[in-house]
């Protein structure tokens, strides 16, 4: 099957973008532990798949509190002693930015304020709660606001320009610090839905910062209503890989990681772009 996309896959680089990705990680690792916010959507979906598998409940609209009840007095000890090592492994702050370029060319980036996100329902070929539930996270805190992402922002930008014909006036970008660790009981994925899409027209689907002790988070691309996988690319810190995502016959996934180390801390750090041009 030959697979015609509307632009190019293009896999941005810190060389390339000027990025300096160890001052990156080694700011980011200042905030991981108490600003990153930890993704209660994530272990709300975890704590309820694990009670749906044992036909405990049926529906997925209980709070973490209520699902906690439920299994304390419904689990066995066995069954509840695995429910009690099922804890939030992915971590999060959100952002949202407009790119517009100025008549002396410049690129003028500007931080807009961001509630919530909502992932485009048509893009998720599970039925994913998250995918139709608005997100609220915690902002980026302005001082992870650095030169480095501002570069891989332009970066975004003109991969962008150079996979669209028509101009833009402006993009509007929300991006997603991430840092999904390993726990040796649960498989610890930044993408839990599987094969997806994200929702929006261009994504940057994960800038990798920082790994850690961590083998795995391999990034799979798809291709077409088969999903016939096409490309397999482990990430080291300081690429990232932007193609066009909603609507097209391009799907991605990412592989659990583990630690190599059991007896250490292991975790894969990423930034990621949705990116929506405006005409
Ligand atoms: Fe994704």
């Amino acid at each position: 099957m030959s697979l015609i996309l509307k632009s190019p896959i293009i896999v941005l680089n810190d060389d390339d973008l000027g990025i300096d990705i160890k001052s990156e990680a080694k700011l980011l690792r200042e905030y991981y532990q108490d600003s990153y916010q930890e993704d209660n959507y994530l272990l709300q979906m975890q704590k309820s798949n694990f009670l749906k598998q044992k036909s405990i409940i049926h529906n997925s609209d209980l709070e973490v509190n209520e699902l906690n009840q439920i299994a304390k007095n419904k689990l066995n000890s066995q069954d509840y002693l695995k429910y009690s090592y099922i804890k939030a492994y992915r971590k999060r702050l959100i952002a949202k930015f407009t790119l517009s370029e100025q008549n002396n060319s410049n690129l003028e980036i500007i931080r807009q304020p961001i509630e919530y996100f909502l992932q485009n329902p048509s893009s998720n070929i599970n039925d994913f709660k998250l995918s139709t539930t608005k997100r609220y996270f915690k902002e980026l805190n302005e001082e992870l606001v650095t030169s480095n992402l501002k570069k891989l922002l332009q970066g975004a930008y003109f991969a962008l320009d150079k996979s669209i014909t028509r101009r833009v006036k402006f993009i509007e970008v929300i991006v997603h610090h991430t840092i999904v660790y390993a726990f040796d009981n649960c498989d610890n994925s930044n993408a839990p839905e599987g094969i997806h899409q994200d929702g929006t027209p261009y994504i940057v689907s994960a800038f990798v910062v920082d790994k850690v002790n961590a083998s795995g988070g391999v990034s799979y691309l798809y291709q077409g209503a088969q999903h016939e996988k096409f490309l397999e690319l482990n990430l080291k810190p300081g690429q990232g890989i932007f193609q066009p995502d909603l609507n097209t016959q391009l799907w991605h996934s990412v592989s659990p990681i583990k630690a190599i180390d059991k007896s250490k801390t292991a975790y894969r750090s990423t930034i990621g772009l949705d990116i929506l041009p405006k005409f």
